[in-house]
């Protein structure tokens, strides 16, 4: 339909954007940590298989949706769907996309200050116990977070109003690399320290005992996130692939980088903490691993205060400054193709929309720290109100609507074509791929669902 679309230049281009979206705060804060504790290399093993069985088909889907419509993702539902209730299903997306990045910018605001902590050397002498108050100190101050939030934001609107090419693609160009160079300089020096193999061994060493329901409900969930699916980042980034992209290998690219970086920030992150003695299992996940234990473990591995420790902390939160910001950029992009497309804005006038709200939204999250601390929704603060509701209820339902969608609803022989780039490829997998659309995927996303909401807390106790 809309014929001046842009494209991705490259198919180079076309991985790295979407790799882009999909490595982010989840490889860091949570896969490692959750491999640590579930069973190291059995976790792993659980969680590739969960990338076969529910992220890859669920991938190429959203690929060959986004790439076969050529439009934003609630467009792309409306023309499959030829304007049938399930057109829904791209607007839930949409909505979701845009619902994460309020509160995902908060983060990526977080990772910009520590940045700053890191490089003025902020974290020499400071005994283990403050790192707490250091992290709370700052967020709940009214203004600090704030203004690293805007300049969060807006460097994402830069990119996006530059374009698809000139900004998401070349951007993607210059920032992935780079993650990849520092992920690597940061394994090298971590696995330098005495001890390191301690802590290789605990997030390796195989303990399928660990292994059960929670453990394999927990990968699955994981794995969606990490591969940015459910909501349509993927499926807008498709709509600017070329028809000669392959679109299975290109999944199959995109979720062996997230995969390889998600174990390496594991490797960047156990050493230093065996290597100083802390109990791995008392350091915490997510805000808490990354903003209290983190800069503690660093400072005390590598010397407190030297340039080695500076260097280090300063491209570790770099490195996940970067990662967010790429993935930010996506789920930007997701509502900006929307409002464009939808209601024949310019791409300018879009992303400034877009970036206002976002700025609003994300600032009462951001202030949720501070002075609306006291505004509890559900028992949360609004912060982990928007965390809460995007991941345990949007994301499940979205991820289940596609494969549905994917699996029963659209035409066979579209599919098939779109997978094979009209009869180019040979496509021995499409079978296996289109049972698990029908019966695996929702069934297990499905029950994802439910234990995240709970219901099977009886039978755990
Ligand atoms: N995958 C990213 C991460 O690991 C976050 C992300 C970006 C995301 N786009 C998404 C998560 C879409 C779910 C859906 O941090």
């Amino acid at each position: 339909m809309e014929n001046n679309r842009e494209n991705f230049g490259s198919k180079l281009g076309a991985i790295l954007a979407a790799a882009g979206s999909a490595v982010g705060l989840g490889n860091v804060w949570r896969f490692p940590i959750e491999t640590g504790q579930n069973g190291g290399a059995a976790f792993i093993i659980i969680y590739i298989v969960c990338i076969l069985m529910l992220g890859l088909p669920i991938m190429i889907s959203e690929f060959l949706i986004g790439r076969h419509t050529h439009s934003n993702t609630a467009g792309a539902y409306r023309i499959l769907s030829n304007g049938g209730r399930w057109k829904w299903v791209g607007r839930l997306g949409v909505f979701c996309g845009w619902f994460i990045l309020c509160y995902y910018s908060v983060v990526g605001a977080w990772t910009m200050h520590y940045t700053y902590l890191s490089l003025t050397n902020a974290f020499s002498d400071i005994p283990a116990t403050q790192y707490g108050e250091i992290f709370s100190a700052f967020t709940s101050d009214p203004w600090i977070p704030t203004l690293w939030l805007a300049a969060f934001i807006l460097i994402a609107h830069y990119v996006i109003t530059r374009g698809v090419q000139s900004g998401i693609e070349k951007f993607s160009k210059l920032m992935m690399p780079t993650l990849f160079i520092i992920t690597i300089v940061l394994v090298v020096c971590s696995v330098m320290l005495p001890g390191a193999s301690q802590g290789i061994e605990f997030l390796l060493r195989p303990d399928w005992s660990k292994v059960n329901s929670t453990v394999i409900l927990g990968a699955m969930g994981q794995a969606f996130f990490s591969l940015s699916l459910g909501m349509g980042c993927l499926c807008t980034y498709a709509s600017y692939f070329e028809p000669s992209t392959p679109l299975a290998k290109t999944a199959v690219h995109v979720s062996v980088i997230d995969t390889l970086i998600a174990i390496m920030a594991g490797f960047i992150i156990f050493p230093s903490v065996f290597n100083i003695g802390m109990d791995p299992n008392e350091v915490g996940a997510g805000a808490s691993l990354t903003f209290i234990s983190l800069p503690n473990v660093f400072n005390q591995s590598f010397g407190n205060g030297t340039f080695l420790a500076i260097i280090f902390s300063t491209l570790f939160y770099f490195l996940l400054f970067v990662a967010a910001l790429t993935s930010a950029i996506s789920l930007h992009e997701v509502a900006t193709a929307y409002i464009t497309e939808e209601f024949k804005f310019s791409r300018r006038r879009g992303a400034t929309l877009i970036t206002v709200s976002l700025l609003v939204l994300g600032t009462v999250c951001s202030l949720s720290f501070g002075p609306l601390a006291d505004v509890q929704i559900f028992g949360r603060n609004i912060f982990s109100l928007f965390d809460d509701f995007s991941g345990m209820v949007l994301l499940p339902l979205g991820g289940m609507l596609i494969s549905i969608f994917a699996g029963w609803i659209l035409d066979r022989q579209l599919y098939r074509d779109e997978i094979s780039n009209r009869g180019d490829i040979p496509t021995p997998y499409f079978k296996v791929l289109i049972f698990s659309l029908r019966y695996i995927a929702p069934l297990a996303i499905g029950l994802v669902f439910l234990d995240q909401l709970g219901a099977f807390d009886i039978l755990k106790k």
